[in-house]
């Protein structure tokens, strides 16, 4: 990571979207229990570490989480408090990184590729049926839904230490 932003030089906004991880209950094994935090909080907090020197000081920091956070299922304790863990954190840094500004995407489920390798169609078919059910505006979200809210993050210059929630009002049901 420290070669890596050393090789970019300076830029102007970071986002670390990149992750993966399994969601499974609390009497799973301990190596799915820090999936989420080896793969997506500690990866995000040091790409920060390691990025804060070169990022410019009018520039900004959006992390990823997911509204699991704020409305868990019985099937993830772990992963829900990662995604806590992740929206503390861009409070802490948007302190500490001042005036860079931190903050956080927090989506609920949007259409992507993820976990979703070797699945069949009606596997992805059935789980996006039941988060529409899940949230008010009654359908799955979209990418660009989610890209718009990061891009807003980035370019509002008098928001810092927020976390924003894509999520068709999935924290709400
Ligand atoms: N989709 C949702 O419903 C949803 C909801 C809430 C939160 N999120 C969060 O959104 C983030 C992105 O998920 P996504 O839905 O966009 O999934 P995605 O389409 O599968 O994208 C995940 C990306 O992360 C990369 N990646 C995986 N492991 C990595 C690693 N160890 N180091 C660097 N990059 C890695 C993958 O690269 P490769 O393709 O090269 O493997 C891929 O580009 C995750 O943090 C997830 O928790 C997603």
């Amino acid at each position: 990571m420290k070669s890596f932003f050393e090789k970019i030089g300076k830029f102007d906004h970071l986002f670390t979207p990149g992750a993966s991880y399994v969601r499974e209950p609390i009497t799973s094994s301990l190596e799915i229990a820090h999936s989420c935090f080896n793969a997506k909080f500690w990866p995000q907090y040091n790409a920060v570490k390691y990025a804060i020197p070169y990022i410019n000081p009018t520039g900004s920091i959006v992390l990823m989480s997911g509204a699991f956070s704020q409305r868990p299922l019985a099937d993830g304790a772990s992963y829900a408090a990662c995604n806590g863990a992740i929206e503390s954190l861009g409070k802490a840094l948007a302190v500490e990184l001042a005036p860079i500004r931190v903050n956080v995407i927090s989506p609920g489920t949007i259409h992507t590729n993820f976990n979703w390798e070797g699945a069949e169609q009606e596997t992805r078919d059935k789980s996006y049926d039941e988060y529409t059910n899940m949230n008010i505006l009654g359908r799955v979200g979209h990418a660009d839904e989610a890209a718009n809210t990061t891009i807003y993050l980035m370019t509002n210059n008098y928001t810092t230490g927020s976390t924003l929630f894509p999520d068709g009002g999935y924290i709400l049901r």
